[in-house]
């Protein structure tokens, strides 16, 4: 007699999954990690002892409601409690917003490419994802994803600046898109990268959000806070939205550990700024390098670079391998790096060099 497999649901079919930026192999000749967007500092000043002392009771559950945290947020940002959510990570908290708005037979719309995350997201939730080409600039298309709108839409990532290509979205056009968008459609704005913004044409989403219920802001301290491995993320949101994703939250997803160490960062908003615009800095040195190699390279808002190789795209992310240094390849299209210690970018830009030369 065959055994038949347990049924597992046919949405689950063919998702792709998630790719994690690959580590820096040990004892490899690849010693620095540029392929996920992580924050090359430790912990900032007391984050660390914070954590610590946070761990020495990881025998109780944490906080359910985050409460701490949710207060200092509410306190820095000037918004009603009740209109933060937290989660494990801002993936998370975004996994939560889709499965909150929309099913099989609703639409999800996000430009393409962007976040990886969301075609997987959208799938677990048996809905449908309607992908939007980025336009030759690699910016997100505001005009053709309004259009993509139909009665079926349930929810918009605008991902600003976007992932991959650090490009961003300014206030004027985000206005006018969101003009256009109704009412009953929710649009995040997901802004895992907004520290490392300069251009000061990009709003803060968080002014959008204030006038329009319809406007949820995602954002996260795996990033410039450098939390990334402790997951912890938030979404300001209006109700009905916010009760919405405390509803689907995972009881308990977000350590105690995570919740101090998130309150103690906030806290700590000199250094934070300081290795922010060193990052800034480094960015620009790197971008102004690769543009002096003759590379064309879109202007990056955030803490990576995004170059279209195409089809040399994975000899590109071997050659840098080899030489010490992990990228994110999207293999035919083009390879994402982390703006990182000084050394590593440094051996990036001398395989970009290299490579200029052979093409
Ligand atoms: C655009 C964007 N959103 C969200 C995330 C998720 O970050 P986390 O879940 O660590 O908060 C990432 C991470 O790479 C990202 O690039």
């Amino acid at each position: 007699m065959t055994e038949k497999s347990p049924k597992l649901r046919g949405a689950l079919d063919g998702i792709p999954t998630y790719k994690p930026g690959k580590p820096a192999a040990a004892g490899g000749p690849a010693a620095f990690k540029l392929s996920s967007n992580e924050n090359p500092y430790p912990p900032l000043p007391g984050v660390l002892e914070t954590a610590m002392d946070a761990a020495a009771s990881f025998n109780r559950y944490p906080d359910l409601a985050c409460t701490a945290l949710t207060a200092e947020l509410a306190d820095r940002f000037d918004v009603p409690p009740e209109h933060l959510a937290t989660g494990t990570g801002s993936v998370g908290v975004a996994q939560q917003l889709v499965q909150s708005t929309a099913g099989p037979g609703d639409e999800v719309i996000y430009a393409w490419r962007s976040f990886e995350a969301y075609p997987i997201i959208t799938q677990i939730s048996g809905a449908t994802s309607v992908r939007v080409p980025l336009t030759e600039g690699e910016v997100h298309d505001l005009d053709a994803m309004a259009e993509a709108v139909t009665d079926r839409t349930r929810l918009i990532f605008v991902c600003n600046p976007n992932n991959p290509t650090g490009t961003v979205v300014g206030r004027d056009g985000l206005t006018r898109f969101l003009d256009r968008v109704p009412s009953d459609v929710l649009v995040v704005l997901d802004e895992a990268y907004i520290e490392f913004i300069r251009d000061e044409r990009v709003p803060n989403g968080i002014e959008l959000y204030r006038e329009r219920p319809n406007v949820c802001v995602l954002r996260t301290f795996s990033k410039a806070y450098g939390l990334a491995g402790l997951r912890v993320g938030f979404a300001i949101a209006h109700e009905p939205v916010a009760a919405a994703l405390r509803k689907t939250a995972v009881p308990f997803g977000v350590s105690q550990l995570a919740q101090d160490a998130a309150v103690a960062s906030l806290r700590s908003e000199d250094a934070l700024r300081e290795r922010v615009a060193a990052l800034v800095e480094e960015r620009a040195r790197v971008s102004g390098a690769l543009s002096g190699q003759g590379w064309t390279v879109p202007e990056s808002q955030a803490n990576f670079v995004w170059l279209r190789l195409g089809e040399r795209t994975v000899d590109f992310a071997g050659a840098c391998e080899a030489a010490g240094v992990v990228v994110r390849p999207f293999p035919g299209e083009g390879v994402r790096v982390t703006i990182g210690e000084e050394e590593a970018n440094d051996i990036f830009l001398r395989v970009a060099e290299e490579f200029r030369k052979e093409l």
